[in-house]
């Protein structure tokens, strides 16, 4: 196995009004490294983080697709595989996070924007999203909390730390490629093992792809992509 780079803390930049990388970034990345390889034989054209703060995970994503993409991995230097990245964070200050830290890591691939989760680019993405990364706020506070703006929105959930995570999981039927996927960051009081069920209905199947015990929370990297065509909703929470 072929040690990829992904991207280097030195080269990340946030301020006080962005999320620091901190454990649960840092998992999600990990988990997208020990995945890459899956992805030299399942090509994703389109890519996608969804509030992308200082920049760490798509500049990560974007060098792991770039290393699979050249001769290592069998393809002529001369006409490498190509991807679509986007980033999008409603932000000002992480948009901007996001810029810098690709430009340290000379990452010009990815097309960065501010938008209130997907806003208006759900029309131009609708169907053709291969995989999207989501490092939502995903804290239990009062619902209050979710829309007092500022650094509290990089991690205030309100409800159950679902109120973020619960706008998002109805778009992926609309949002995905057939063999779209996603990574996204968790932690036990969302109840992820309740996402992948709930997630069966809409046609999904999941599975928690890595753990982490950090110092206030337990972190789970939930990875959901569709079920094969066929397969009966529920009969994959069945074992059938
Ligand atoms: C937990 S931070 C994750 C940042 C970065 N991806 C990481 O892993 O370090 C959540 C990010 O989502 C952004 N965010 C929160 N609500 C959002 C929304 N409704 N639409 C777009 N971005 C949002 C925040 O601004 C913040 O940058």
């Amino acid at each position: 196995m072929v040690k990829l780079n992904i991207a280097e803390i030195n080269k990340t930049y946030w301020n006080g009004d962005v999320y620091e990388p901190s454990d649960d970034t840092f998992l999600l990345v990990d988990v997208l490294q020990q995945h890459a390889e899956a992805w030299v034989n399942k090509w994703p054209r389109c890519c996608l983080e969804l509030g992308s703060g200082s920049g760490y995970v798509i500049a990560s994503l974007a060098l792991l697709l770039r290393q699979l993409a050249g001769p290592s991995f069998g393809w002529p230097a001369a006409h490498p595989r190509s991807c679509q990245l986007l980033a999008v964070d409603q932000s000002p200050a992480a948009v901007e996070a996001t810029r810098t830290t690709l430009q340290a890591h000379k990452v010009t691939e990815v097309d960065v924007l501010a938008a209130n989760l997907l806003g208006p680019l759900m029309g131009r993405l609708r169907g053709s999203v291969d995989v999207m990364v989501f490092n939502p706020p995903y804290v239990p506070t009062p619902d209050e909390e979710v829309k007092r703006g500022g650094i509290a929105s990089a991690w205030a959930g309100g409800y159950r730390g679902r109120r973020v995570i619960d706008q998002v999981l109805p778009l992926l039927p609309e949002l995905l490629s057939p063999r779209g996927e996603l990574f996204m960051v968790t932690v036990t009081e969302n109840d992820p093992q309740g996402i992948i069920e709930e997630m069966l209905g809409f046609g999904f199947q999941g599975r928690i792809a890595a753990t982490r015990q950090a110092d206030e929370e337990t972190l789970q990297i939930l990875h959901l992509w569709r079920q094969p065509p066929g397969l009966h909703h529920g009969a994959a929470a069945a074992g059938q």
